[in-house]
């Protein structure tokens, strides 16, 4: 029954998806797809034996059979660039070139350019339509990014030089502005958000749909051409042509006289790093003239014309001693770098990130490379890049595992993400030590004496293995099952201690109770959002339960898919938990040792409260973020559509149809001004 169940709805989904991206003529609304969507998500997380290779959630977006990119050679490597820190390095990277091909150094112009931290992407004209777009790969082959390369509004499809073949190479960014509105939106979505640029730009180009990347804010910054036969004699030249034929050039560039002057360029953009609109990571500088980078041409993984300078401070190299694989709590697996310890701006460093296997294969870091780590205010030192030329005979790349390193279950990758997870969910050790530390973590249940190294011990002695036997520890050591003072090497006073904190940890309100489970993209504000919308643990645990219905005709959960700020993902992820028999019963007994109290809301007085508001167009006095939690705050609902139960609509800049549907239902409209008003009268 459940196979044809899940046959049908396979191929309608596919019939939707064919109608809407190869025909352009959808046959059902975008709702109702997502609510199909959502369905098959579910049945196929239940039943994972039936899941289909053509089945539309292992294959994302426009080329409906397009699984991933197709790959292309690059016709010239695309090298990195050796690395330098100080003055001295440059000075020597370029007297050394100087000599090799007998010219004086004092005399060789340079061209300096900030280093963007972006994605390097090749573009391929010829008869000057550009043909192909691929990234850079390994350096010798690269991914088809053609399709997503061609919505970038940066790039130009067409070059005003028609005769020749040309190769024009870039890096694609996010501008940091532009990041943070990105993020903005992805939270009011109830969506995951970007940690860097970076990464948000290389997710950007990256995605299967192009119309994915069309919505997204990147730019291409074209940095040099190739061409078979050169048109052009100096870089600084190459980048007025760049900027002739329509490309973008990061405008901060420079043609410098000598090495001296590109120092004191260098000096001069570290101090003003922080007002240029993009990241960068320090400055290239390349001799000038084409005819001289000729000449040099480069070691295997390198030119000898160009050097990166790097801005230093939160850098420094140390060896790669060992990768190790951690699984988190909803089971993704990421690799960690093991370093000989480090001083980095004043701390010592002996863990990086590495982030996933994509990004081991990508920067090609082996164990035993020297390294270069970063480590940026309160982010997790990362390991920036390896370095290339500093690589000793030593070195051994490193094999991803096939199965949890934890309970050896299968590991799984989504098509959309990078990650890779183990597949075990509740049963892998590691998740569940995971889980419970986030359940006792400061902003759940924050137990104070139940750290994360007793949760691994108490969970490794079978004392914890889930939240519940955290507030039943009392009764067992009564009963005499377990006696931490006697049996673990703790003191009587320590496990008193322990026992008060978990005592005194029983009350916990609803918006931590709902973080404390660890749903996976339940944070700390959307966790507050749905306390404030339930206001009490019993209506919120009746409600998800109730919503609970596969194939319910409406396929939402009404409350939460009407909750401003919570998307579609969260409201699946919330579905999937009160989906799990082991979830409900979990809720159940903890329900035993536990007070769950209700969400403050400040009513009283409060001439919102109990008011439904929805929120339109562009907030300038706020950001949208800071009015819906005010609203919250004073007792209002917060609902993301408009109906005849909406009592104000919040109208900001360039509002959207909700105006139109307002006015319609003649709702009351208030703008921004009218809105600070409301709030202090109250
Ligand atoms: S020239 C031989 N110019 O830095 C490579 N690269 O570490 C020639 N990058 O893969 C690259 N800004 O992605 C060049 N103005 C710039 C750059 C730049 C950023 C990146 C590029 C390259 C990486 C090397």
């Amino acid at each position: 029954m459940e196979e044809k169940e899940y046959n049908r709805l396979v191929d309608r989904l596919k019939e939707c998806s064919e109608a809407y991206y190869l025909r352009d003529d959808p046959i059902i609304s975008d709702g109702e797809y997502d609510r199909l969507y959502f369905n098959l998500i579910e049945l196929e997380r239940l039943n994972p034996s039936l899941i289909r290779p053509d089945s539309p959630t292992q294959n994302v977006g426009s080329g409906v059979n397009k699984t991933k990119f197709s790959k292309v050679q690059h016709a010239d490597t695309m090298l990195s660039l050796e690395n330098s820190f100080s003055q001295q390095e440059v000075e020597s990277f370029f007297s050394r070139a100087a000599g090799m091909i007998n010219v004086s150094a004092e005399s060789m112009e340079i061209v300096a350019e900030p280093k963007m931290d972006g994605l390097s992407v090749s573009l391929l004209y010829e008869k000057g339509k550009l043909k192909t777009a691929s990234t850079r790969g390994n350096g010798q082959e690269g991914e088809n990014i053609t399709t997503n390369a061609k919505v970038i509004p940066s790039i130009p499809h067409e070059l005003k030089l028609a005769d020749k073949t040309i190769e024009v190479r870039g890096e694609v960014v996010i501008k940091k502005n532009d990041f943070l509105n990105l993020n903005k939106s992805r939270i009011d979505k109830g969506e995951p958000v970007f940690s860097n640029p970076r990464n948000a730009a290389a997710g950007s180009i990256r995605q299967l749909d192009c119309r994915v990347t069309a919505s997204r804010p990147l730019v291409f910054f074209a940095y040099c051409t190739i061409s078979d036969r050169p048109f052009i004699a100096t870089q600084w030249e190459a980048l007025s042509w760049l900027k002739e034929q329509g490309f973008t050039v990061a405008s901060a560039s420079r043609l410098c006289p000598n090495v001296d002057d590109a120092i004191r360029y260098y000096q001069h953009i570290n101090g003003v790093r922080s007002r240029i609109e993009y990241d960068i990571d320090g400055v290239v500088l390349k001799i000038n003239r084409l005819d001289w980078q000729k000449r040099l041409g480069a070691s295997s993984k390198t030119p000898r014309h160009s050097v990166a300078y790097k801005f230093s401070s939160e850098l420094a190299a140390t060896k790669l001693l060992d990768i190790k694989i951690q699984v988190g709590r909803t089971g993704i697996l990421t690799p960690v770098g093991i370093l000989q310890p480090v001083n980095i701006g004043g701390v010592i460093v002996s863990r990086a990130t590495l982030h996933n296997k994509d990004e081991i294969d990508r920067k090609d870091i082996r164990i035993g490379d020297i390294v270069l780590v970063k480590r940026a205010g309160e982010v997790i030192p990362k390991v920036e890049e390896v370095m290339i030329e500093r690589r000793g005979l030593d070195s051994v790349p490193f094999e991803f595992p096939v199965t949890c390193p934890s309970c050896s279950a299968e590991i799984a990758k989504q098509s959309d993400e990078v990650a890779v997870r183990c597949s075990a969910g509740l049963t892998c050790p590691a998740q569940s030590i995971e889980r419970l530390k986030h359940f006792i973590s400061r902003k759940a249940f924050d137990i104070v004496g139940l750290g994360e190294r007793v949760i691994e011990e108490l969970f490794n002695a079978s004392i914890i293995k889930t939240p519940v036997d955290i507030f039943t520890l009392k009764q067992k050591v009564v009963d005499g099952k377990v006696n931490l003072s006697d049996r673990y090497g703790w003191g009587r006073q320590s496990a008193d201690n322990l026992l008060a904190a978990i005592d005194k940890s029983r009350r916990i309100s609803l918006d931590r109770f709902i973080f404390s489970l660890g749903i996976r993209h339940v944070g700390e504000y959307v966790s507050r959002t749905i306390a404030r919308t339930y206001v009490r643990y019993e209506n919120w645990r009746t409600c998800m339960e109730k919503s609970i219905d596969l194939f319910s005709s409406t396929g939402k959960i009404d409350a939460i898919n009407d909750m401003e700020g919570i998307g579609a993902i969260v409201a699946h992820e919330l579905k999937t938990f009160f989906l799990s028999k082991h979830n409900l019963s979990l809720l159940k007994e903890l329900e035993n040792f536990i007070t769950v109290t209700d969400c403050e809301i400040k009513t009283a007085d409060s001439s919102l409260s109990g008011k439904t508001i929805v929120f339109t167009g562009t907030l300038t006095l706020t950001g949208r973020k800071e009015a819906k939690e005010s609203a919250l705050s004073l007792g209002a609902k917060v609902s993301g559509s408009v109906s005849p139960n909406t009592d104000f609509l919040v109208a900001g800049k360039n509002p959207g149809s909700k105006l139109k549907q307002a006015r319609s239902l003649g709702v009351k409209i208030l703008d921004e001004k009218a809105w600070m008003e409301i709030q202090n009268l109250t």
